[in-house]
């Protein structure tokens, strides 16, 4: 290991993270009731510029009045490009109470973005007296932010998780998307052709790229990666697709738009019962390998070593911090 330790943040489960409009609040007590990880009440893109002010004002309400149980709860706050942001911050914690764990930071471009809101937290929090640090979640959904994900994720204490925005993200870089989140057939390769002159079409994974690198800056600054929207909430496949690349390349969980899509989240991200066994075996053998000097053996007839431990000591944390 490096002498560098990554300091991590704090451990939350981030399976399924279900975005609420703020100016929908009739939408709220359903939410809440709901199995989601983190909730993310929203003052910025699904609400409508005319609708801010109340949206706000219904968010506050709701943070200080409704029972949320254990959820996570977030607010994500308008653009720092925006003259609706500073106000978001002030009044969400001025008037909203303790409850609230986490503030969303949309379309994040410079490690400086992130220092401006904090010192603005930092003042707010200090003037009310807060006994709870406010973390930072931040959208990375711009050319900008790819760009600077690595010093972006170092910029604060308060930094807790990347997310990829995959819709504006699209709208930043220009590429061609056929639904939020989905897949392109454009983007595909050929194979060669078979003695018949056949040949098959395999899709692409257009995304790959970006989430990949926003989990390498996410997992060296001890953040947990959490993939953005899928937008056809009807396409249950299609959703459980993308998270499962997302999963597979080291993110923590997916956003959910639409209330069904929380259990689906939930599921993709929880080890599965098979995985966990494993695990545990794992562990075993190299528990009784080390016993006999030995750095690496064969389990069902494959190499593992202490890397593997490694593997599994994180799937069987995961599994552990699920159960309670
Ligand atoms: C989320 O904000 C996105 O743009 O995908
Ligand atoms: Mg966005």
């Amino acid at each position: 290991m490096s002498f560098k330790i990554v300091e991590q943040a704090p451990a939350r489960l981030n399976r399924s993270e279900l975005a609420v409009p703020g100016s929908q609040p009739q939408l709220f007590e359903k939410a809440a009731k709901s199995s989601a990880d983190v909730i993310f009440l929203d003052l910025e893109d699904a609400v409508a510029p005319d609708d801010k002010v109340q949206a706000r004002k219904n968010v506050i309400e709701a943070l200080r009045d409704i029972d949320w149980g254990t959820k996570t709860m977030s607010v994500r706050i308008n653009g720092l490009d925006t003259h609706f942001m500073y106000r978001d911050v002030v009044d969400v914690i001025e008037q909203g109470g303790e409850r609230l764990d986490l503030i969303m930071i949309p379309k994040v471009g410079t490690p400086e973005d992130v220092y401006a809101v904090d010192m603005l937290v930092t003042q707010c929090e200090a003037a009310v007296g807060r006994k709870k640090r406010i973390g930072f979640e931040m959208i990375i959904e711009t050319a900008l932010g790819m760009q600077n994900v690595h010093a972006i994720s170092a910029a604060s204490k308060r930094n807790e998780s990347l997310h990829f925005g995959v819709a504006d993200y699209a709208a930043s870089t220009k590429a061609k998307t056929t639904n939020i989140g989905g897949a392109n057939p454009a983007y595909s390769i050929l194979t060669d052709k078979d003695e018949k002159g056949g040949r098959d079409v395999h899709w692409g994974d257009m995304w790959h790229y970006a989430i990949a690198r926003m989990v390498v800056a996410a997992r060296a600054n001890g953040l947990r990666p959490v993939d953005g929207p899928f937008g056809d909430f009807g396409d249950a496949d299609g959703y459980k697709a993308a998270g499962g690349r997302a999963n597979v390349l080291g993110c923590e969980g997916k956003w959910a738009i639409h209330p069904s899509q929380v259990a689906l989240a939930n599921e993709i991200f929880s080890p599965a019962e098979a995985e966990v066994k494993k695990a545990e075996r794992i562990m075993e053998a190299m528990a009784q390998a080390q016993k006999e000097g030995k750095g690496a053996v064969s389990l069902d007839g494959r190499l593992i070593d202490l890397a593997s431990i490694r593997q599994a000591e994180v799937l069987l944390a995961k599994a552990r911090q699920i159960s309670g």
